[in-house]
């Protein structure tokens, strides 16, 4: 084997070992298993849901809480079906398809070779290929009983547009001057072609978006800022520096709505892809709903006494995206001389579990102590009590699901009231009190 295909073994071997990690322990499971599953959408179990709203709260604390110029919202999936004409949608939002007339497999027209477009034979089986055909990527449905264009609506493709449309309502309600952001999380739909690489590319996933509305000639400015705070954020939650970068988008590969367009990139087992966008979105938005719902949607700047149509800066982050990444920069397999220990290193805000508590023995008053101590941490954070197994059994559990702190009580805890505080990243152990243990959490567990 070549060093390049062992590469490409190795991580292939590191996403097989992600994926049956997140099903064995709880984390990620195919949707509707039991009727064999449906392509590309994932539930997410009760320790990936809870990694999955740590991260959603990482993401609202550094964008709501932490800055006086963002507002939140949450519009509804649903929206008036002209708000995807008017966003360029109904229009642009497509892929390229093509067919194969022998073997039914579709593809992507710009995912496969050149040479059997040209030809138009299939990459799979040679078969005749269909010319390509435009394929729009939204889920339409219908409101109400009547299933006719009339009734038609849309699974949002995106977040953003619920932003746009309650721009006025936001900015009056909450006396907003420019500048100023709407931030969103929700879901989106998309019907994509080619989904995979597990989470990556799903049809239903979940955004966590940032809409920045600026003074026009100001843009560039608010861009490269978001640019910059956008690519600390994931430092923050611990992705290390060598997993990111930024790919900017070159003429041919703007968006409809963007005159520049960063990504930033993670490096995945599979190769660099997008985590997420900062767009310049221009006055694009906001003149075209303007134009299709006959509402005035102007701004008038006091400050300089004229009256536009703000610019718009969009930071636009996959939530399932950001997951995986996580997940794929914490795994860890680590020799410690006596045998291969599994250990998610994810930031301590993120751990799904923040600590366990652990009787050394079912005997001598042990189980009642730990369990004192596990009802102490309960109301503050998500905890657990595990007392079945031997003790690097239980330890060993809590590093593959990346729990930063063991309280372990045993017979010294029967003494002084002291309890072992082993720490996931370095095994050491130290000994504190049993009442320090919510104020030693409540130090750690910071963002
Ligand atoms: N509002 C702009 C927008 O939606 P995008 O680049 O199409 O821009 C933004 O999507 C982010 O949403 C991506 O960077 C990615 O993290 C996430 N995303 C997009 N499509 C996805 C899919 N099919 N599955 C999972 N995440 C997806």
């Amino acid at each position: 084997m070549t060093k390049k295909n062992t590469a490409t073994s190795n991580q292939q071997q590191l996403m097989d070992k992600i994926v049956s990690l997140c099903k064995r322990r709880g984390f990620i499971f195919q949707s509707s298993e039991i009727y064999g599953g449906i392509n590309a959408c994932w539930d997410y179990g009760p320790l990936g849901v809870e990694l999955k709203n740590n991260i959603k709260q990482a993401w609202w604390r550094a964008m709501v809480y932490e800055r006086d110029d963002i507002e939140g919202l949450d519009a509804a999936v649903l929206m008036h079906p002209k708000v995807w004409e008017a966003s360029g949608h109904v229009e642009n939002f497509t892929d390229p398809l093509v067919d194969c007339k022998s073997c039914k497999l579709r593809f992507r027209a710009d995912q496969i070779p050149e040479e059997n477009l040209k030809l138009k034979k299939c990459p799979e089986c040679g078969g005749e290929l269909t010319e390509p055909r435009k394929f729009n990527l939204m889920f339409k449905t219908f409101m109400g009983p009547v299933e006719d264009e009339a009734h038609v609506v849309y699974l949002r493709p995106e977040t953003a547009q619920g932003i746009y449309v309650n721009f006025e309502n936001v900015y009056v309600s909450m006396r907003r001057k420019i500048p100023f952001g709407i931030a969103q999380i929700g879901k989106a739909f998309r019907n994509e072609i080619t989904p995979g690489n597990f989470i990556f590319r799903t049809r239903e996933f979940e955004q966590m978006e940032m809409q920045y509305f600026v003074r026009p000639g100001t843009d560039m400015e608010w861009f490269e800022k978001w640019r910059e705070e956008r690519f600390k954020w994931y430092l923050r939650i611990g992705i290390k520096p060598e997993k990111l970068r930024f790919h900017q988008h070159g003429p041919d590969e703007l968006a409809h709505y963007a005159s520049a367009a960063y990504d930033i990139q993670f490096e995945f087992p599979f190769g660099w892809q997008e985590l997420e966008g900062i767009h310049n979105r221009t006055d694009y938005d906001l003149s075209r709903h303007q134009q299709y719902s006959g509402k005035d949607l102007s701004y008038f700047d006091d400050e300089i006494g004229q009256k536009y149509i703000p610019y718009i800066i969009e930071t636009s982050a996959g939530c399932d995206r950001t997951l995986l990444a996580v997940l794929v920069n914490a795994y860890d397999e680590e020799d410690t001389g006596k045998e291969i220990r599994t250990v998610l290193r994810l930031h301590p805000f993120l751990a799904p579990i923040k600590a366990a508590v652990l009787p050394l023995v079912n005997r001598e008053n042990m189980p009642q102590i730990a369990w004192e101590i596990y009802k102490s941490l309960k109301p503050h954070f998500k905890v657990f009590y595990d007392d079945s197994g031997s003790i690097g059994r239980r330890y060993r559990r809590q590093d593959e699901i990346g729990t930063p702190f063991c309280f372990t009580v045993d017979s010294q805890t029967l003494q002084d009231g002291t309890v072992t505080v082993r720490d996931r990243d370095t095994m050491k152990q130290e000994r504190i009190h049993k009442s320090e243990v919510l104020d030693f959490l409540k130090e750690k567990i910071t963002f």
